[in-house]
């Protein structure tokens, strides 16, 4: 594929919270243009997809039919569902459209069938697969990996991820993936039963971080603590009795030479005060190298959210990190590309003219 000097062609694969912002940006961005909108729901067929984004109509009706978008000239496929599907990538990538993703398939594992039948449709369709996202697919690999050039020795790098969900709405997904709610015992018991879904794209960062740092990794570990408060504990998707789970720490390692090299720790919470403790304070990563120099970098936003959305700005960051992909994505070689594949992104439209521009920030904060 080449570079293209007209805008790309995109359609939105689901219009769930992040594929709405992808709509707004996408209708924003003049180096875009919205050609098509893939919905799972019934109930948004035929409905415009800026009214579905939360702006003014803009000419694409969402459809619910795949056919007509497999069908559809278009350069890229934001693909953004609940779950991978993996004849839906297959016939996407085999229709001659390349398909970015915040879903996963950061590093996928190159035995896997799955990836294997996807390298084969991006070779027979001539198209890029590339999966991305804030955690995993940023902060615990493109992040680290780019900071590491400033790093003289590694003795060990540490990802810490910080969730506050007490505003998520989704109860199916808090209390029946994630498993708050549960007693800790429970807890355990489902977390072992949705290990695979939940743990394996954090698996792919660490792997990826591990391959391009050039680490043999001997064994991964795995370790799970679940946190309770002693108080009830009311948040949107619904109630935590005190002694329930409302706190869920992950921490993995990647152990090289007998040493945990790569530690990722992924601490979600619905408040905090729980016990044992959960990381406390508002969403945020932080990247750690131990070694010379010991060094940090936090990524946090500055400011909350205009508009008290709860998810901000991890969603706009996991939308974004792909998005601002596309047009290296569509530029790249075909088949599955990960960071370690493509240019570190040259994002384009991002800085807009006129009322857009805002004043300098504040110095002292
Ligand atoms: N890597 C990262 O950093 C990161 C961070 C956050 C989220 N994510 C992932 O990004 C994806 C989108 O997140 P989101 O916050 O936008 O989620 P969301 O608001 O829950 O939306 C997901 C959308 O998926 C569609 N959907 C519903 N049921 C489905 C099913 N059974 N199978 C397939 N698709 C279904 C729906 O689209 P329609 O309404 O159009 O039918 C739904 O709105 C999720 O898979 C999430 O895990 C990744």
């Amino acid at each position: 594929m080449t570079e293209l000097s007209r805008p790309v062609r995109v359609i939105q694969w689901c219009t769930g919270k992040i594929g709405q912002i992808a709509i707004r940006h996408l209708v924003a961005n003049p180096r875009f243009e919205l050609v098509g909108v893939y919905t799972t729901s019934a109930a948004k067929e035929g409905v415009d997809a800026g009214l579905l984004a939360g702006i003014g109509p803009v000419g694409v009706p969402a459809t619910t039919d795949k056919e007509a978008l497999f069908a559809l000239e278009a350069d890229c496929v934001n693909y953004l569902p609940l779950a991978v599907d993996v004849e839906d990538l297959e016939r996407l990538l085999r229709s001659g459209k390349n398909v970015v993703t915040a879903v996963g398939l950061t590093f996928p594992p190159p035995e896997d069938e799955r990836t294997q039948r996807l390298e084969a449709a991006c070779q027979a369709g001539g198209t890029t697969l590339h999966g991305g996202g804030v955690h995993p697919g940023f902060a615990g690999d493109i992040l680290p990996l780019v900071t590491s050039r400033l790093i003289s020795r590694i003795d060990q790098v540490v990802v810490t991820e910080v969730c506050d969900f007490s505003e998520h709405p989704q109860a199916e997904l808090l209390f029946g993936l994630f498993g708050f709610g549960l007693s800790p015992e429970e807890a355990h018991k489902h977390a072992t039963a949705v290990t695979g879904e939940v743990d394996a794209p954090y698996e792919e960062s660490i792997a990826l971080l591990a391959a391009a740092l050039g680490l043999r990794v001997e064994r991964n570990t795995h370790e799970l603590t679940m946190a309770v408060a002693d108080r009830d504990i009311t948040i949107a998707a619904g109630a935590i009795p005190a002694g329930k789970v409302a706190g869920i720490r992950r921490r993995w390692e990647a152990i090289v030479d007998g040493r945990p090299a790569i530690v990722f720790v992924s601490e979600w919470k619905m408040a905090d005060g729980l016990t044992p403790a959960i990381r406390e304070g508002s969403n945020r990563y932080i990247v750690e190298f131990l070694g010379e120099p010991a060094t940090r970098i936090t990524l946090e936003p500055l400011e909350p959210s205009a508009t008290g959305d709860p998810g901000y700005p991890g969603r706009i960051w996991t939308g974004m990190s792909v998005v601002n992909l596309i047009h290296d994505v569509v530029a790249a070689a075909p088949g599955i590309r990960t960071h370690l594949d493509l240019p570190l992104g040259r994002p384009q439209g991002l800085f807009h003219e006129g009322t857009t521009w805002r004043g300098p920030l504040p110095v002292a904060r």
